[in-house]
């Protein structure tokens, strides 16, 4: 049997085609990164505007190289939350009218499961329950992930999300966008210990982050207290201490909260997905805590760690149950279970 699926919550229109035993035929990601560079941040209209243009492209590109036509399709599953929702509306509008066409099951997932299921997806087996941390450009959450249609949500940001933070202090220090791989390529020369920057409930039991006090701890450290906005540093050490220091501040803080989520569930797996999980710091923290734990770390290579229509083979899970969704399905901007 072989699904369809369509992910456009934010910037990158992604078709993937899989099969019910989850062997991934096709994974297509068109970027828009380029469009939204010079606004230093994804523009909603932009972006659903560019998914319009790229869709249906994307999606020939994905059965060709699935070596396949849509009349073999035999279910269309869709990321329908949460995201941009004029973003999501032209994935759900899509997918609605292909089963509609074709006659198939229409299966909808939430993005935020399924950038966990992408662990599973490459695991290659079985990795529930587990403790999922999702750290993206839009999302800070951890979850009990007792099974991968049973997400508790165990604790989230009250504010930024990670990569946010990375993309925001990449602007503050004219890094360019998108910020995470650009601060984490400036952090490399730069002295972690530089600047004792805040690292929010770092002591406390709740599972809750908050990163906009450290964008703004930043940014003081740049240009005086109290001054909200400056010219970006030159290259040099100042900017590299001030990018190293940021990012150690952010790792520290999701490793201490991954151990914490571990040792309160006693679970031993960690689950990582999301943009951010491609630093290679917070890897390598992740994987000492989860050695040190005896726990196992689980953690999708780049392509499926970032926006991608792979992971959203979750869908198959639902399928399986016969949970599918109705015509009037809506795209939903926040998050939901
Ligand atoms: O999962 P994703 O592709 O999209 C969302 O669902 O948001 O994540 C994108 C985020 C961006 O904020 C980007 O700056 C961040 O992931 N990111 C990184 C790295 N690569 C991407 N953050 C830190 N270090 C990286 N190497
Ligand atoms: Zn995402």
């Amino acid at each position: 049997m072989n699904f369809l699926a369509i992910e456009t919550s934010c910037d990158e229109t992604a078709v993937a085609v899989f099969t019910d035993d989850l062997e991934v035929r096709a994974n297509v990601v068109a970027s828009q990164t380029e469009l939204h560079a010079r606004f230093r941040g994804v523009v909603p209209e932009v972006a659903a505007r560019a998914h319009l243009e790229r869709l249906l492209p994307t999606l020939d590109e994905a059965l060709r190289q699935a070596n396949l036509q849509l009349a073999d399709i035999g279910c269309i599953a869709v990321l329908n939350s949460p995201g941009l929702v004029g973003a999501l509306l032209v994935g759900v509008s899509a997918a609605k009218m292909l089963a509609l066409a074709l006659d198939v099951p229409l299966v909808a997932a939430n993005h935020i499961e399924a950038h966990i299921y992408a662990c599973r997806m490459a695991a290659g087996r079985d990795i529930f329950p587990c403790v999922g941390l999702v750290v993206s450009g839009g999302h800070t959450s951890l979850f009990h992930c007792r099974s991968a249609l049973a997400f508790d949500l165990l604790g989230a940001t009250i504010d930024d999300a990670a990569g946010e933070a990375f993309d925001k202090v990449a602007a503050i220090l004219g890094l360019g966008f998108p910020g995470g791989p650009a601060v984490e390529r400036e952090a490399q020369c730069g002295d972690p210990r530089a600047h004792q920057f805040p690292r929010s409930f770092l002591n406390q039991e709740r599972l809750s982050f908050s990163f906009s006090g450290l964008k703004t701890a930043v940014l003081y450290a740049l240009h005086g207290k109290n001054v909200s906005e400056g010219p970006a540093p030159p290259p040099g050490k100042q900017r590299a201490d001030l990018a190293a220091s940021f990012q150690q501040a952010v790792v520290d803080v999701l490793a201490a909260k991954c151990r914490q989520a571990l040792d309160k569930t006693g679970l031993q797996r960690l689950a990582v997905g999301g943009g951010v999980a491609a630093n290679r710091c917070l890897r390598s923290h992740l994987e000492a805590l989860t050695r040190e734990a005896g726990a196992e770390l689980l953690i999708p290579p780049m392509s499926l760690c970032t926006d991608n229509a792979a992971m959203a083979a979750i869908a198959v899970e639902k399928w399986r149950q016969g949970a599918y969704a109705p015509m009037d399905l809506d795209a939903v901007a926040t998050w939901s279970q």
